[in-house]
């Protein structure tokens, strides 16, 4: 038990660690809590026009969710059970509910992607695959991360025994996930069903 505490303490620490607000104070940018969707992520670092700083944000939070699960996996078994799933959970609400900022994170879209990386590659290039096909179609990226959200648990379940060994605990773990990003989208819901959500490349000015 104190083994379990300990990585899930560690995964949280990580996963807190806010890429959205490091990279863009080190690049000299804006606070990305100050303009568009106030969001602390790559999307709403992409609205400030940097590229750069965006892609940096999402392979940051990316990795550090691929970097806590990885290490799980390599050291996290032991005869009470797996830390891994109670891992994937830290990591991804540290993101979320950050202490170094004051528990106001991000909605988790990169910090998820890396989680399931780690879990099962194949698995995450099905979800990067729903997210690319809804954000290429209709260029928002709130919905494509909704879509992706959906479709993950229902893709491990499909592939669990077929593409990969199941586990019901790392299921249990990437629906609760899914259900935490969705609930963390909920303005960008509101937005859609009003009709305002912004577009992909619309810029800082586009906040609803
Ligand atoms: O990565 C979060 C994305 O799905 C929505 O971000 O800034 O449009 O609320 P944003």
């Amino acid at each position: 038990l104190p083994y379990l505490v300990l990585a899930v303490v560690a995964a949280y620490l990580l996963g807190s660690v806010p890429f959205a607000v490091l990279v863009s104070r080190l690049m000299r940018l804006q606070d990305p809590r100050s303009y568009g969707s106030g969001n602390p992520g790559a999307t709403n670092v992409l609205r400030s026009g940097n590229k750069v700083a965006a892609a940096l944000t999402l392979l940051g939070d990316a990795a550090k969710g691929w970097l806590a699960v990885w290490v799980a996996l390599r050291w996290g078994q032991h005869p009470g059970g797996s830390v891994v799933p109670f891992v994937m959970l830290a990591v991804f609400l540290g993101h979320l509910y950050p202490v170094f900022l004051r528990f106001k994170g991000g909605k988790g879209v990169a910090t998820a992607l890396g989680v399931l990386l780690a879990v099962q590659p194949l698995l995450a290039l099905a979800t990067v695959a729903t997210w690319l096909i809804v954000a290429v179609f209709l260029r928002i990226s709130s919905l494509a991360a909704l879509c992706a959200a959906v479709f993950a648990p229902l893709f491990y379940l499909f592939g669990a025994g077929v593409a990969w060994p199941g586990n019901a605990p790392i299921g249990v773990a990437i629906g609760l996930i899914s259900l935490l990003l969705i609930y963390r989208h909920r303005a960008n819901i509101e937005r859609l069903l009003a009709g305002t959500e912004p577009r992909i490349g619309a810029g800082k000015k586009a906040r609803a």
